[in-house]
């Protein structure tokens, strides 16, 4: 009796996150997975049933989340790591999913964790690189807006970096969007799907509300105060935590959700599309070659990049501020590994 409650319980939650569509089931690796995101994060990709086996990869304590989330009852393998297994964890992984790194407290920027984040991230891509070279990385690990050209500026150095394989994970900001608008709209979530455009740290996060019904009507203050929210969403919650972290369990459930996307979309499901950050073509004449825009997700990562539409006044705005941020941060990236 218990056990079948507790199935229940577990499949309308999982049903909602997840959608499946083939049969095709693949190696997911989390790099990072002992963490306030990686253990939430490793629980929810253990319910979906597009990952056939879950490698649990930490410096600390990831054999022992394996062997709790091994006991869910879904037909995934798991297996965890120790620090000095790193290439066992990544031996015939698709897909690497990156939370490693240390996380915000109070007064401090996404740029302020660079120092210690960058080598962390540069060398865990370089192990990628070596092991696992035509895996998808889903980089997590803060400030992604540097994070991610640097895993590319690695594997380029590798001789193995593939553009359409590399996702920055913006989709917090995306959830943030729809569960804000739907609460100053009076509306549900699902009826709110805001295209977020830009990079990830304050004003490079551009929202488009205009390109939503339920967004479009918003002006003045309520406008202004909904764009703050989104934008600086990560500073509310590193100010309630008071110095134990920043958001673990809403990105998990974003970073869940988009390797969920991503699955579909190498499993061969059409109209996939979802904002990421990745190597992009919409602003490389200013300079700026990495942006998250709408980006449809196929059987060999990115399959189109989609241009962000029509922006109105307030939003050229933001866009404004958001690019020359956004350059200094992928450039700062850059230069670290060169
Ligand atoms: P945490 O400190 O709770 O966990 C980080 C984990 O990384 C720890 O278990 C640690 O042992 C592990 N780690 C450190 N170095 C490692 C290495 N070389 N190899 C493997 N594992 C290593 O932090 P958290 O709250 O889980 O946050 C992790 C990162 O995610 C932070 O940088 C944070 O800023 C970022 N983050 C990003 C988003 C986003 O939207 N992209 C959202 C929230 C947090
Ligand atoms: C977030 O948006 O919650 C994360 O980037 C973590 C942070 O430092 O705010």
């Amino acid at each position: 009796m218990f056990a079948r409650n507790t199935a229940r319980a577990l499949t309308a939650p999982s049903a909602r996150l997840f959608s499946s569509s083939s049969a095709r089931q693949t190696k997911v690796t989390v790099l990072g997975a002992g963490g306030g995101i990686g253990q939430p994060l490793s629980l929810l990709l253990k319910l979906d049933p597009l990952v056939s086996n879950l490698s649990l990869y930490d410096i600390r304590g990831a054999p022992g989340v394996a062997a709790d989330v091994s006991h869910v009852d879904t037909h995934s393998e798991v297996n965890g790591y120790a620090m000095e297994n790193l290439d066992d964890a990544l031996e015939g992984t698709k897909v690497v999913v990156i939370p490693a790194g240390v996380p915000r407290k109070p007064g401090m920027t996404r740029d302020d964790l660079f120092n210690t984040n960058a080598s962390i991230v540069r060398d865990l891509a370089a192990a990628v690189g070596r092991v696992a070279p035509t895996a998808h990385i889903l980089v997590i690990s803060n400030p992604v807006n540097s994070t991610v050209p640097i895993v590319a500026a690695t594997l380029e150095k590798a001789g193995v970096f593939d553009p359409a394989r590399l996702f920055g994970v913006t989709t917090l900001d995306v959830v943030r969007a729809s569960r804000f608008l739907a609460s100053v709209s009076g509306t549900t979530p699902s009826e709110c799907d805001v295209p977020v455009v830009g990079g990830h740290s304050g004003p490079t996060i551009v929202p488009l509300l205009s390109q939503v019904s339920k967004g479009k009507g918003l002006q003045g203050e309520s406008y202004d105060k909904l764009i703050h929210r989104i934008q600086f969403g990560g500073d509310e919650v590193v100010k309630a935590k008071d110095g134990a972290g920043s958001a673990t369990l809403s990105m998990a459930y974003a970073g869940a959700k988009f390797t969920n996307s991503l699955l579909r979309g190498l499993n061969g499901e059409k109209g996939v599309i979802t904002p990421t950050f990745v190597k992009s073509p919409l602003f490389a004449d200013k300079g700026i070659d990495f942006f998250s825009s709408p980006v449809e997700l196929g059987v060999n990562g990115v399959e189109k990049i989609h241009p962000i539409g029509h922006l109105s006044a307030e939003e050229e705005k933001l866009l404004e501020a958001c690019l020359p941020e956004l350059k200094k941060n992928i450039e700062k990236g850059k230069a670290f590994v060169a």
